[in-house]
């Protein structure tokens, strides 16, 4: 027994939950979604598709895909109203604060969620899936000081994102379909991951009957964290230590293993896979493929793939089982792609967002799971003391 909860109780309760959408096994390193391998989905899937199948449950038919498709380009814009509310930020406001307010922001312009049918679950995701690219590329628009560049109805899911975030009037951007399909993969891959700590948050706010717009709020701000989606910025930064440093591995390796360093090896290590995480592997060949589609040849391509060596062959590493994790090989490529290292998470949350989206919609009216989390704890505190009269205390 400690204090007032004793192990034995039955009241620990973890907080765990039951959910259908994701499987992870962490010892083999398999990620399913909805029964389907990650692997296949990532090589022949496009976002929306699994999009689709991550809130409905099934992979679309041609016609449910083109309806949804539909839906995404119906509501593909912002209410003019929110465009002033980029005027308000500080110039230099993290676009990680800016997406987790926009989102919220949706809830005053456009209605919640108010039945558990298919149609309107569709409606309320591309509503959301379509407008967080839009906010994500009009942020970093009005970061760099450029005219905004609307939604086209003639681009893809992932071609309207880069051509609003690229399209100059000076200088038209040609969406190239080999960055399309990186984007698509990358987005798949960040789609969902069963309980992780900004999904956990999603599902724990709207159990208390929080509205969908701000519960995924609630997601983007526990996924900026740098121990989770934030890590992909981290990493950038780390390799650019290094780099800066004249590629002295060995001052990084010495931190990562002083235990009274805070200094982790960020993209390194996962709480669940103790194996290699299945999105790394396909990721780590993206980056190839895509650096020499786009005849970029990025140093801290080669720096990462070293560090992964020195750490895949140092025991320290390999007894505490820490292996490259979805984020260690991602901001390179979006590093390559132009996109600015600060809006790495901005795309981590683009793609996590059907993930959430679905958790919310199983968590609010799915059979078992629609009551208040509340996860309890382990009291190790004080036992009942008599209380002492401030006269009496010193
Ligand atoms: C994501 O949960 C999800 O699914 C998340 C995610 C998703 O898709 O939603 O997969 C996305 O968040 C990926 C993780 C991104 N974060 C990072 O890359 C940050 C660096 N990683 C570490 O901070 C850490 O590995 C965590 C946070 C990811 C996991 O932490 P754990 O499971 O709590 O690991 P731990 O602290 O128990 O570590 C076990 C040992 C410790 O050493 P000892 O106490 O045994 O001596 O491993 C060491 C740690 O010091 N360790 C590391 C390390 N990660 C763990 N040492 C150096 N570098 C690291 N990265």
């Amino acid at each position: 027994t400690t204090g007032y909860i004793t192990l034995d109780s039955g009241y620990m309760n973890t907080g765990s939950c039951s959910s259908e959408i994701t499987f992870l096994d962490g010892e083999q390193g398999i990620l399913n979604y909805r029964g389907y391998g990650i692997n296949e989905l990532a090589e022949k899937c496009s976002f929306v598709e699994v999009a689709y199948l991550l809130l409905i449950g099934e992979l679309p038919t041609r016609e449910q895909l083109d309806h949804f498709r539909a839906l995404l380009s119906r509501f593909a814009l912002i209410h003019e109203d929110m465009i002033h509310f980029f005027d308000h930020f500080p110039p230099n406001a993290p676009p990680m604060a800016i997406l987790s307010t926009m989102v919220n922001t949706l809830h005053n312009f456009y209605p919640e969620m108010s039945s558990d049918s298919d149609e309107e679950l569709l409606i309320i995701a591309a509503r959301l899936i379509s407008k967080i690219r839009t906010i994500a590329a009009f942020s970093y628009k009005k970061s760099e000081g450029h005219p905004l560049i609307y939604p086209r109805y003639d681009l893809s899911y992932c071609g309207n994102f880069l051509n609003m975030m690229f399209d100059k009037p000076v200088k038209p951007y040609v969406v190239q379909p080999e960055v399309v399909a990186t984007v698509n993969k990358l987005l798949i891959l960040h789609a969902d991951h069963e309980q992780n700590c900004s999904t956990s948050t999603v599902r724990l706010v709207g159990s208390a009957g929080v509205n969908v717009y701000t519960s995924i709020s609630a997601g983007i701000s526990a996924l900026w964290g740098p121990l989770h989606g934030g890590a992909n910025q981290a990493v950038i930064e780390m390799l650019e230590a290094i780099h800066q440093d004249n590629n002295d591995f060995e001052k990084y390796i010495k931190k990562a293993k002083d235990r009274n360093d805070p200094f982790r090896l960020t993209g390194f290590g996962h709480r669940v896979y103790k194996t290699f995480d299945p999105r790394a592997t396909i990721i780590k060949q993206a980056c190839d493929q895509t650096l020499q589609a786009l005849n970029v040849d990025d140093p801290l391509l080669d720096i990462a793939k070293e560090l992964e060596d020195i750490v895949r062959n140092d025991d320290y590493f390999v007894s505490r089982n820490l292996y490259p994790n979805v984020d260690f090989y991602s901001g390179i490529i979006y590093r390559a792609m132009g996109i600015p290292t600060n809006m790495f998470t901005v795309m981590f949350a683009m793609g996590r967002l059907p993930g959430w989206i679905s958790h919310w919609s199983e968590m609010t009216y799915g059979s078992d799971n629609s009551r208040i989390g509340r996860p309890r704890q382990v009291y190790t505190g004080y036992k009942k003391r008599e209380f002492v009269p401030i006269h009496e205390r010193n």
